[in-house]
């Protein structure tokens, strides 16, 4: 009787064990979100002062929306890894030549600029539409980011 007591304890404490263990995760599993807002810096010197950004009051958005190259089973890596947006000018022009559209982008400034400002001008273009289509029509329009210089490169 006793021994039989003994071996159900035995199994609970076993079974409570392994369901507080959650899985095994290794290292290379993991990665660090930065919550909140943290700033972003220009790769160098910049003209501007670095952005403050919210990154927290955008996770409505899919993270792929920005994080385009992440297959969600590696951690994110920063927008401007080798390979990705590295180049810290613009690549001068040939003459007679137009830059590469690939050129283009790999340039930190265009990615960025073109990723947050493009998205902050299209809810405001939306808007601007929804604004003409329901007048009178009480209701809040859809929060929209900064689109204006000082908007995101806070005066310092
Ligand atoms: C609106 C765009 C946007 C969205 C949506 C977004 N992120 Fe980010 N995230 C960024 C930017 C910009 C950085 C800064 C990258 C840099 O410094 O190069 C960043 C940084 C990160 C980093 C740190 C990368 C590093 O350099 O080590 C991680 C991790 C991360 N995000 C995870 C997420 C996850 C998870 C989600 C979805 C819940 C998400 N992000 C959604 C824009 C976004
Ligand atoms: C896919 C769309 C999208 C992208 C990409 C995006 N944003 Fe936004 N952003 C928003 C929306 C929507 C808001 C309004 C959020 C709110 O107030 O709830 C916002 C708000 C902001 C705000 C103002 C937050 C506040 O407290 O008023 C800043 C600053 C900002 N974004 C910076 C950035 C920067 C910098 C990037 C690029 C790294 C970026 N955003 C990329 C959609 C976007
Ligand atoms: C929605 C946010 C946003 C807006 C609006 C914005 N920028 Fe930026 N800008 C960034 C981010 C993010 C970077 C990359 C990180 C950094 O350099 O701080 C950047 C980088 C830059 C850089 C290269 C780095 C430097 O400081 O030299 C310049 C120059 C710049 N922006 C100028 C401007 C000007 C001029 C305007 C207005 C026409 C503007 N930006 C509007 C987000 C923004």
């Amino acid at each position: 009787m006793k021994s039989t007591r003994v071996w159900i304890v035995a199994v609970f404490v076993v079974l409570f064990v392994a369901g507080s263990m959650g899985p095994v995760l290794a290292q290379e599993d993991r990665m660090i979100v930065p919550l909140g807002s943290f700033s972003i810096n220009p790769p160098s010197e910049g003209q501007r002062s670095a952005v403050q950004f919210p990154h927290s009051a955008h996770f409505d958005y899919s993270c792929k929306q920005c994080h385009h190259k992440w297959k969600g089973d590696e951690p994110i890596v920063g927008c401007m890894t080798q390979g990705c947006h590295d180049l810290e000018q613009l690549p001068k022009k040939e003459a007679g030549k137009k830059i590469d559209p690939a050129l283009r982008i790999r340039y930190f400034k265009n990615a960025f600029h073109k990723q947050c400002i493009g998205c902050h001008r299209q809810i405001k273009l939306n808007n601007k539409k929804l604004e003409m289509t329901r007048a009178g029509i009480e209701g809040r329009l859809p929060a929209t980011g900064p689109t204006g210089c000082k908007g995101c490169h806070l005066p310092e």
